[in-house]
């Protein structure tokens, strides 16, 4: 537990599944106030929202397209009608369809872009606006992936999109850094979440992605919501501009493990 997070006003963009819903469990249980951003799992967000509220916490659902400034916008604004402030954002919302590069609509590129890149500047920006406005040293934290530095063939839209959150993370970072603004990424490897469901639950799939991951398992949200809970809080007072692997190894050039 982090003392100081208790009562930080928190939004979470693609907050109704996978690694933005172990977040906003991880932050509910530290006591934060969340804005709960959904895009289509509206019944499951506002039932977050109910189990947050039955523990005493606070939480209202949002919804919005990350990739669409009036949502972000409305987003922020949401937020602060309902809890005053801002004191950290993060962007997690994101998605992903494979596709031979040669053979990659115009529109799939552009709707991962949109989302897992244009979306991550709109929320940063709607952040730092709001953070500068109220003099407030506030905290951005983007979800970003391996695929940041590791290659992914069938991916080029999603590995163009992540390698962007890096160093848009950097740049913002430094720009920043003065007025105590801290903007990190964290970047998750495999793991169990509905996005990949499909791959894991094909044994010959799993295994092979095993492979990949020097500690041998697929990580859990959890583990993710634990870092992000971390980089949120004053003990990562020191941290920015970086980019936390979460990913058992798999940014470690595994192929070498028995090599040497
Ligand atoms: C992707 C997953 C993939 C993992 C490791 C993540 O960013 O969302 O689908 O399994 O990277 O390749």
């Amino acid at each position: 537990m982090y003392k100081d997070l208790k009562d930080k006003v928190v939004v979470i963009t693609g907050a109704a599944s996978g690694i933005g819903a172990a977040i906003v469990d991880r932050l509910a249980k530290e006591k934060c106030k969340i804005v709960i951003n959904y895009f289509k799992e509206k019944k499951v967000a506002e039932e977050m929202v109910k189990i947050i509220k039955n523990k005493k916490g606070d939480a209202i659902a949002v919804y919005g397209d990350v990739g669409n400034e009036k949502d972000i916008k409305n987003l922020m604004a949401e937020g602060i009608k309902a809890f005053g402030e801002v004191d950290i954002w993060i962007n997690n919302a994101g998605h992903e369809t494979p596709y031979p590069t040669h053979e990659m609509p115009l529109e799939a590129w552009e709707s991962v872009i949109n989302t897992n890149l244009t979306g991550v500047f709109l929320g940063a920006r709607e952040a730092l606006r709001h953070f500068i406005e109220t003099n407030k040293k506030g905290n951005i934290i983007n979800i970003s992936s391996v695929h940041e530095v590791i290659p992914w063939p069938r991916f080029a839209h999603y590995a163009a999109s992540k390698g962007g959150v890096k160093l848009l993370t950097q740049t913002i970072a430094m720009e920043y850094a003065e007025k105590g603004i801290r903007i990190n990424s964290i970047a998750p490897g495999a793991i169990d979440t509905p996005i990949n469901a499909d791959k894991f639950a094909d044994p010959e799939q799993r295994d092979s992605v095993e492979g990949l991951i020097p500690m041998g398992y697929i990580g859990s949200a959890h583990e993710v919501a634990n870092v992000a809970a971390w980089l949120a809080s004053s003990e990562a007072s020191y941290v920015t501009g970086t980019s936390i692997m979460v990913d058992g190894g798999m940014t470690l050039y595994p192929s070498f493990k028995d090599n040497g």
